[in-house]
C-alpha cells in the first residue's frame, strides 16, 4: 500500500513539528513555504520522506489532489492568515480528505474552516473532514500550561516588577510584541490590518524618568 500524503503549509514551528510527526509515521510528506532559507534549512535535517516545495497557487493545487491530510500552519505576524486553499479547491481532493487548520485562530488559511472545541472539533463539507480547534494545546492543558508559562513568566516578571512602560523600554522582545500604545497603532502588522496611521513605537512610549 501507498503511504499518506501529508501537506503542510507552513514550515515554521506548527509546522515543522507536524510533518516530523507525519514523518515519522511512515507518511509521504510535502512542506510548503514562501521563506526559502526555511526550507532549506528543513530540508538538511528532515528525512527523505519530507520534501520540500514553495508555497504557491500552482503547487497547492497540484498537491491538494493527492493529500489524504492537509495541515494548515502558515502565519504573517499580526496579520489575518491569507486563504491558501479556497472553497471550490475543495472539489478537487479526494473524497475522505482530512483537514486540520492550526492557523484557524489567526483567521485560518482555508478558507472553510470556522473556529470549533475540542467537544465538538470537526465538521464536513465536500466530503472534506475539517478540523479546527483554536486551542488545541487545551487538550493537554496542564503540560501545554507548563510550557507556555517556562517562556512567559520571565517577561511578566520583568512587567510586574518594572511596570510596563519602562520593561518595554529595556526589553526589546517586550518592545516587539506592543501593538497599541496611548490609543496609536505601533505594529505594522496591525496597521496595515485595519488601514490605521503606524506610529513609532518610541515617540510614544513615555521617556525614562530615571
Ligand atoms: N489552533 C491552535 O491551537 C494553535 C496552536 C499553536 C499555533 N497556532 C497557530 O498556528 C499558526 C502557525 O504558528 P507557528 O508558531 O508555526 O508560526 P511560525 O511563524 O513559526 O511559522 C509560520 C510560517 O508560515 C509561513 N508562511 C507565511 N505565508 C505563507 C504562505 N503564503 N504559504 C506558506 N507558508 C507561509 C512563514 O514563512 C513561516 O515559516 C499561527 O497562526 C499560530 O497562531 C494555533
Amino acid at each position: 500500500m501507498k503511504p499518506a500524503h501529508v501537506l503542510v503549509l507552513g514550515a515554521g514551528i506548527v509546522g515543522t513539528q507536524a510533518a516530523k510527526v507525519a514523518a515519522g509515521l511512515g507518511a509521504q510528506v510535502t512542506v510548503m513555504d514562501i521563506n526559502l532559507n526555511r526550507l532549506r534549512e528543513l530540508d538538511d535535517f528532515m528525512p527523505k520522506n519530507v520534501v520540500t516545495q514553495y508555497s504557491n497557487e500552482y503547487n497547492i493545487r497540484e498537491a491538494i489532489k493527492t493529500a489524504d491530510l492537509i495541515v494548515g500552519a502558515v502565519l504573517i505576524p499580526g496579520a489575518k492568515a491569507p486563504h491558501l486553499i479556497t472553497r471550490d479547491m475543495l472539489k478537487t481532493m479526494r473524497p475522505g480528505t482530512v483537514v486540520v487548520d492550526v492557523a484557524v485562530d489567526q483567521g485560518g488559511c482555508i478558507e472553510t474552516c470556522r473556529p470549533t472545541t475540542h467537544e465538538n472539533p470537526t465538521f464536513i463539507i465536500d466530503d472534506v473532514v475539517h478540523y479546527c480547534v483554536a486551542n488545541m494545546p487545551g487538550a493537554v492543558p496542564y503540560t501545554s500550561t507548563l510550557a507556555l508559562t517556562n517562556a512567559t513568566l520571565p517577561y511578566a516578571v520583568k512587567l510586574a516588577n518594572q511596570g510596563w512602560q519602562a520593561a518595554c523600554r529595556q526589553d526589546a522582545a517586550l518592545r516587539l510584541g506592543l501593538n497599541v500604545v496611548h490609543g496609536e497603532v505601533v505594529y505594522k502588522g496591525v496597521a496595515d490590518a485595519w488601514g490605521l496611521p503606524l506610529v513609532d513605537v518610541a515617540d510614544v512610549l513615555e521617556p525614562a524618568t530615571v
